[in-house]
């Protein structure tokens, strides 16, 4: 891509003024195939970058735009704490001025999964998660925590009891006996097998001295507790960032 194949608008940058400039301004882009190329990026406008395949649009806004202001980023950051950031590494450019902190939002991301969130997905959760550690207020005796310890994803940041999943999927005593006016004999647990399995462990409650004539709603709690070996269900309510 030569400068001539910009199709980024470059309004008059106001020097005159103080805050902000009117435009993020680059000198000498030469990442990938661009050719030295100079170019106004208007900021706070919707900007487009046009052209074939291979012209050279990601290399200048994801290997140059972005790797840049993330190398800025990341100087103000400590080492420790950039490990957990994937590096895009220092563009090939000579001058770019007034360049804003970025977000990047990659052309093809990976499939999501159950961990996956808004956060995660955008890598937002990374500087957020950096935040609490760097700022956040923390309680009296508490050592500072590394930026992975508010991860769900590590063992250290994720909930005890949904491992970082945000909900915990439990039987329920509705799910195990759907009519709770059959008795057990009758095959209350719909969970268990109707063959010989099912009447070995039916068996073994009438070897223990449990009711197994008496409709499942009318036994004991304790029983309807042990019996099907239920939890009752939870949802997490920890935060996950
Ligand atoms: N990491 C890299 N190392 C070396 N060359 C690269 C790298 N990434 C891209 N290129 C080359 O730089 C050129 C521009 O690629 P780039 O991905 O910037 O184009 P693009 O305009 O974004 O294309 P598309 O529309 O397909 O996304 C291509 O010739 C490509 O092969
Ligand atoms: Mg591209």
């Amino acid at each position: 891509m030569k400068s001539k194949d910009i199709h980024a608008r470059t309004p008059a940058t106001d020097h005159g003024h103080t805050g902000p400039p009117a435009c993020v301004q680059v000198r000498g882009a030469r990442q990938n195939n661009l050719k030295n190329i100079d170019v106004d990026v208007p900021r706070d406008a919707f900007v487009v970058f046009t052209g074939i395949s291979g012209s050279g649009k990601s290399s200048l806004a994801f290997g140059t735009l972005y790797a840049e202001a993330q190398r800025r980023y990341l100087e103000s950051v400590a080492p420790y704490a950039r490990r957990l950031i994937d590096q895009a590494g220092v563009p090939e450019v000579d001058v770019i001025d007034g360049l804003p902190p970025a977000v990047a939002l990659q052309q093809q991301r990976g499939s999501a999964n159950a961990r996956s969130s808004v956060g995660s997905v955008t890598t937002l959760s990374s500087l957020v998660r950096m935040l609490y550690s760097r700022v956040g207020e923390y309680p009296r005796h508490q050592p500072m925590l590394y930026a992975e310890d508010f991860s769900p994803n590590t063992v250290a940041g994720a909930c005890a009891t949904c491992h970082g999943i945000g909900r915990v999927y439990d039987a329920t005593e509705e799910t195990m006996v759907p009519d709770d006016s059959l008795t057990i004999r009758d095959r209350a647990i719909a969970a268990w097998p109707t063959a010989w399995h099912g009447q070995n462990l039916r068996d073994i409650l009438v070897s223990l001295g449990y009711d197994v004539d008496t409709p499942w709603r009318d036994l004991p709690k304790k029983d309807r507790d042990w019996i099907p070996s239920r939890k009752r269900r939870r949802r997490c309510r920890s935060m996950r960032v």
